[in-house]
């Protein structure tokens, strides 16, 4: 089968009304600068045999920086050849001003859990996210969607989003995709000159070596943990935080608690990198 691409609503509308008698649809999105951590998305949607969507789209209500949203790494042409080698079978690129019209003026806003980790310093940063995600499900009215755990606070609140507003649409999360260092796959490593990239490197392994059961307190681990980073050059960090899965409640103590989670930023010259992984 081709892979169609739309860069237009109305396009997109044709094309996916005839696909909706037939197929389930599955849908991927993503801001472009496609890697295998996108490719475990797409891959996962086409074993599960639906009909797969992916989505390109640099979202501009998501970035608080100006300057982030600019430099933020483009390559559409070799994205749409890799997207056409792995089968998907429709791309959607819209135009910022079909998404964002003049006068725009409507967003999502959760009030519990966006002002922690990445919603700390980004104030309107989920409220983006979940505003652009609430509309390409409106827009290509998928039967599931799919999103990876390398972005936890964001897989998090969008699977609360679906709760809260009664969407029937069924989230499938996918764990995060390293390199072989344990490198989290992310469009923004591309903008890492060499010596960044090296200690970008550093911060999956570093972390992991510290034996989380030797501590009691939270804070004490978490202290560690920083320690850890800064020993290794990582000085920049934006937050270091343990906090639960099922609820990104930051507990006090560490025994007897389950499903803990490492959350992390840090910045590597002006280069934001989030990560985070599984305690126990
Ligand atoms: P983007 O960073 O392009 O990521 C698109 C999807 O790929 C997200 O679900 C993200 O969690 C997943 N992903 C990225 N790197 C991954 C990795 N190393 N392993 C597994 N999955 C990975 O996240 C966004 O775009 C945007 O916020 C978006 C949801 C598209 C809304 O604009």
């Amino acid at each position: 089968m081709q892979t169609i691409i739309a860069r237009n609503l109305l396009n997109l509308k044709k094309n996916l009304n005839n696909v909706r008698k037939k197929k389930n649809i599955g849908l991927v999105p993503t801001m472009g600068c496609i890697h295998e951590g996108h490719l475990a998305l797409v891959k996962k949607c086409k074993r599960l045999k639906y009909f797969t969507v992916v989505t390109i789209f640099v979202n501009p209500t998501q970035f608080n920086n100006q300057n982030d949203f600019k430099k933020y790494p483009s390559q559409e042409k070799k994205d749409l050849k890799i997207l056409k080698k792995y089968d998907v079978d429709l791309v959607f690129i819209p135009k910022i001003h079909q998404i964002y019209p003049l006068g725009y003026s409507t967003y999502v806003k959760e009030f519990n859990s966006s002002n922690i980790l990445c919603g700390k310093k980004r104030k309107n940063h989920f409220s983006g996210v979940l505003t652009i995600v609430l509309k390409l499900f409106l827009i290509v009215k998928p039967n599931v969607a799919f999103f990876g755990e390398k972005d936890f606070q964001q897989l998090f609140l969008i699977k609360r989003m679906v709760k809260d507003f009664n969407l029937e649409i069924k989230i499938i999360s996918i764990s995060t995709v390293r390199e072989p260092n344990g490198l989290a796959l992310s469009s923004r490593n591309k903008l890492l000159n060499g010596q960044e990239l090296q200690s970008a490197q550093k911060i999956y392994s570093r972390l992991k070596k510290i034996r989380y059961l030797d501590y009691k307190y939270v804070k004490d681990l978490e202290h560690e943990l920083k320690k850890e980073l800064k020993k290794s050059g990582l000085k920049n960090i934006e937050y270091l935080e343990v906090r639960e899965s099922i609820s990104l409640k930051r507990p006090s103590m560490l025994q007897k608690r389950k499903g803990l989670r490492v959350f992390v930023a840090i910045y590597l010259g002006n280069v934001r990198l989030i990560d985070n992984y599984k305690l126990n």
